[in-house]
């Protein structure tokens, strides 16, 4: 094959060169398109724009292929633990033992906040959603330690290690203490000798006399979600943090957009949502079948949340691994959820059904992840805020790549304007 493609408008021809990937994707460097013709491309949700060239997540959509580094997600979700996975994102190896040793620590050692952020908390309403408590305490962080946030890239390049082990360490206590705020509880500090899920769970559920004895299956179940959400490449949240750090703001600036972008309902915010939409079919009496129809129609602006992906258009193979962990999981506590129930129910009618198949409409890992989460006890509005802590290497790896990359420019996408060409002003006395 050629490396490049030749583009013809009207009577000018260009030569635009090809760009392969290590797993033979393709893609036309159309960076000199405005130049050479006047034209800018146009991809409307960016669905076939590549807006970077990364070493970190791979995704085959049609063939449900997601390894992070290489290494399938099969046997990472099988064989390595969040933390393990957290690295090898980062840093693009799995690590040694004294790396692990090493990392781990950093993350145990600086799992507290500055005590005036709790001052902070005591400010929001009990019914602030979490999610824009988290978005803004992340960005706060950097304020405590301004020398790991600095807006100069070499500064903050220099200190992404202790960065990062903090972001991954402190993403859990700010979580925590959210939920604790809203239930007029007492903030409970993280504990040193705890592993880290084992010790979200404490931050969530001990009392103030009372320790959280954990769960082994919780844990495990726990540490899985986290591990599936690790990094996902260039998602709505993920672009963000690569769209902000691409100007130079610091790495706790990017995450906390990157938390905001993951909250909408069409991308984290779908996990909260599929629990509603399952909560919603069991009141009213329907075993997903009416439910379905309306998605089919549109009406009311529904949509089957947790179906659906821009990338998968096979299968997810989150949802396949979180699907059958979430059996195990209720099966292992003895629980038995109507809302499993009717997501079977619905999940075998959607994939039966013509209107999904022919768009390729298959669950995302969100389908499930609110089940195995209600079970494990999280609140369904803390849902968004797991997805956040799960997909916070993902964010650091993607913010260290855009940062480390001297060839990086700052992302500013074109547009067609559609507006007004041209007006004059007019006082407000002749508006009327
Ligand atoms: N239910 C019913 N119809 C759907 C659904 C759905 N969940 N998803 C897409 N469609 C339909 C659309 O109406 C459209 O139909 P049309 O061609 O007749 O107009 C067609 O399928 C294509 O849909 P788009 O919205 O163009 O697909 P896009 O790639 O832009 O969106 C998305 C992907 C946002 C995930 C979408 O499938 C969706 O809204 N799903 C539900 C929300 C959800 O689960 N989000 C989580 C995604 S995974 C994550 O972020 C972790």
């Amino acid at each position: 094959m050629s490396n490049a493609a030749i583009l013809k408008i009207g009577e000018k021809e260009i030569s635009l060169p090809i760009i392969e990937g290590t797993a033979d994707e393709k893609a036309v460097n159309i960076g000199a398109l405005r130049k050479e013709t006047g034209f800018i491309s146009y991809d409307d949700g960016f669905g076939n724009t590549g807006s970077c060239q990364s070493d970190i997540t791979f995704i085959d959509g049609d063939k449900g292929i997601l390894r992070y580094r290489g290494i399938p997600i099969e046997q990472l979700a099988e064989q390595s633990s969040f933390l393990e996975t957290a690295y090898l994102i980062i840093y693009g190896d799995l690590p040694t033992a004294a790396q692990y040793q090493d990392f781990s620590n950093r993350i145990r050692n600086n799992a507290m906040i500055d005590e005036r952020m709790h001052l902070i908390f005591e400010g929001y309403p009990s019914d602030a959603h979490p999610m824009a408590m988290l978005s803004a305490m992340m960005n706060s962080l950097g304020c405590y330690d301004p020398h790991l946030a600095t807006n100069n890239r070499a500064q903050d390049l220099a200190n992404f290690d202790e960065a990062a082990a903090f972001a991954i360490s402190k993403v859990r206590t700010v979580a925590a203490a959210s939920y604790r705020m809203s239930r007029g509880l007492p903030i409970n500090y993280p504990k040193r000798q705890l592993r880290y899920a084992e010790n979200f769970l404490h931050m969530m559920f001990s009392y103030p006399y009372d320790d959280y004895e954990p769960i082994p299956e919780v844990v495990n179940a726990l540490n899985l979600m986290l591990l599936l959400h690790a990094d996902h490449e260039q998602n709505c949240s993920t672009s963000t943090v690569r769209m902000v750090g691409s100007g130079g703001a610091n790495l706790f600036a990017s995450i906390s957009s990157g938390i905001t972008a993951l909250w909408g309902p069409l991308h984290g915010g779908a996990n909260m949502a599929v629990i509603e939409m399952l909560e919603e079919i069991h009141a009213d009496g329907d075993d997903g079948s009416r439910f379905i129809e309306d998605a089919k129609s549109g009406k009311s602006g529904k949509r089957l949340m947790g179906f659906g992906h821009r990338v998968y258009k096979n299968f997810d193979p989150r949802a396949k691994i979180i699907g059958a962990a979430c059996d195990d999981l209720l099966n292992k506590l003895g629980i038995s959820d109507p809302c499993l129930d009717i997501a079977r129910k619905l999940e075998q009618e959607a994939l039966a059904d013509e209107y999904f198949v022919e768009r390729k409409l298959y669950p995302n890992v969100d389908f499930y992840s609110g089940i195995m989460m209600r079970a494990i006890g999280i609140p369904v509005n803390m849902f968004t805020v797991m997805f956040a802590i799960g997909r916070m290497p993902g964010w650091l790896a993607n913010w260290k790549e855009v940062a480390s990359n001297p060839k990086t420019r700052i992302s500013r996408p074109r547009q067609i304007y559609q507006g007004h060409v041209l007006r004059d002003y007019v006082p407000v006395e002749e508006r009327g």
